[in-house]
């Protein structure tokens, strides 16, 4: 089942864009002619600059905007699209015609701020980018075109137009889409790695030199990566942030210290070297910011967190809530030994099926019970032992991601004839999903878990039995399972 033609044909278009070097004279022509103008005008041009990028907004502003003439122009073909159907009146008329002018305003202030973003990109990106401007310039100038006739009465000419005007616009949004969505531009491309959780020794402070950007590299060992910090000495203090800008990925331990900030020597935005905001643009984005303290005469970083983070540090763990039951109510087993135990049940479930002949009748009676026992896994995971781990493990949210896909596929088998080659293969898959799942939980979440506590764990593990047990006796929650999986077999 494969429908990817368009998606093919696209990018070998896009591709051809991209390596169309003839595209470069006049990319660079534009550049400069809106370049001068703003070298002479100074702080000004700069400032405005810096609001069409968004720097002060902390986002780029030209995709925001972008949605005015989609929206508008949508809403005027829609119109249009009713009146050539037969559904006639002066009011639809006069709204496609309000919708277009409007539209045509927020599509010059979405080129003003693309133009602004554009000339800090360079090879295929500009190429695409110029492409990108030229078919929505031609998008506006058949809607004006458009506004125009209608005005004069012509009203079909007019509606031509802008249906040929919104063809253009879908055409320069696909162009837009894929310099976002496939070329990273506009996205923060900083280094956002939670390590150093601790002060960790960088450097020995002798080695720094005042006003001169020095990197030094930490490992953060999830991602098997090094990141690159720099370091700047100033006026008696030492700064750091993320080395690598959050523009474009520009190195900024190549950059000079500007006042009290750090400079991109790839596109100049000025990072404050205290907060780490951009003072001046193209950048939106703050960098990674570290604290820093000396340690006899050797600096040490620690990764500042930010808001939103869930990052497990030696602070988070303090304040989790940890061995909270009182001493004296240590009996059952661990929440980690329920599920262990829940898992191999699971695995010895799928061993059976697979063992089971094809044709078999109690194959599908095999694989119910096989659904039931998995959404009931999830279920209490999801209710009563994710919450209690997120504050001492990060496997959280990707565990939440994978049970999703576990459902999917689950939801995939259980469509299927269960004596069909196509069951065998759906089955081995979700087999080696669920291997995957549990065995990461084992090997990584539930040591994490650990750290709740012995006690906490037991009170968890007593939960986790309560409730598989509800879920499992409770005639409301069997009923509603059974019907759930009935209405997933489509039957
Ligand atoms: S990469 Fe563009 S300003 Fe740093
Ligand atoms: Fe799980
Ligand atoms: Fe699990």
């Amino acid at each position: 089942m494969k429908r990817r033609g368009f998606a093919k044909a696209a990018n070998a278009g896009i591709g051809r864009i991209e390596g169309a070097v003839p595209l470069d004279r006049p990319g660079y022509a534009i550049e400069t002619a809106i370049a001068r103008p703003a070298q002479i005008a100074g702080r000004p041009a700069a400032k405005i600059g810096d609001a069409l990028h968004g720097t002060g907004f902390g986002h780029p502003i030209h995709p925001m905007l972008v949605t005015i003439p989609i929206g508008t122009w949508t809403l005027a073909l829609g119109l249009d699209l009713l009146a050539a159907l037969g559904y006639r009146s002066r009011g639809a008329a006069a709204a496609a015609e309000i919708a277009l002018k409007a539209g045509s305003a927020g599509a010059v202030a979405a080129a003003a701020t693309g133009l602004a973003d554009w000339q800090h990109v360079n090879g295929r990106d500009r190429r695409v980018g110029l492409v990108h401007g030229i078919v929505n310039g031609t998008a506006l100038a058949l809607t004006l075109a458009s506004i125009g006739l209608r005005g004069r009465g012509r009203l079909r000419e007019g509606r031509l137009a802008s249906a040929a005007g919104w063809a253009c616009m879908a055409v320069g949004g696909y162009l837009g889409g894929h310099m976002v969505y496939r070329r990273r531009i506009g996205v923060d491309q900083a280094d956002r790695s939670p390590e150093p959780r601790d002060f960790k020794p960088v450097l020995p402070l002798a080695e720094l030199a005042e006003n001169r950007p020095r990197r030094v590299e930490i490992r953060d060992e999830d991602t098997r990566q090094d990141i690159g910090v720099v370091l700047v000495r100033r006026g008696g203090r030492v700064h750091a942030l993320g080395a690598r800008c959050s523009h474009m990925g520009g190195p900024l331990d190549q950059g000079w210290v500007l006042g009290n900030a750090l400079v991109c020597p790839w596109h100049g935005s000025r990072y404050d070297l205290e907060t780490g905001w951009p003072d001046t643009g193209p950048s939106t984005c703050p960098q990674p910011r570290y604290e820093v303290r000396l340690r006899d005469g050797i600096v040490e970083i620690r990764r500042e967190q930010e808001p939103g983070d869930e990052v497990v540090t030696a602070e988070t763990l303090a304040a989790a809530p940890c061995n909270a039951q009182p001493a004296g109510t240590q009996a059952g087993r661990k929440a980690d030994e329920v599920l262990v135990e829940h898992h191999q049940l699971i695995r010895r479930l799928f061993e059976t099926i697979e063992a089971t002949p094809r044709q078999a009748s109690e194959r599908r009676e095999l694989m119910r019970t096989l659904a039931s026992e998995l959404e009931i896994h999830e279920h209490i995971e999801d209710h009563i032992f994710y919450p209690a781990v997120r504050p001492v493990s990060e496997d959280v949210s990707i565990a939440h991601s994978e049970h999703r896909q576990l459902a999917d596929l689950l939801a995939m088998t259980l469509k299927l004839d269960t004596a069909s080659p196509e069951f065998d293969e759906h089955l081995r898959a979700l087999h080696a999903a669920v291997d995957h799942h549990a065995g990461s939980e084992e090997r990584s979440m539930f040591r994490e878990a650990q750290r709740l506590g012995d006690a906490r764990l037991r009170e968890l593990g007593r939960a986790l039995e309560a409730m598989m047990e509800e879920q499992r006796v409770g005639r409301f929650q069997r009923a509603f399972r059974d019907l759930k999986i009935r209405l997933l077999e489509g039957a």
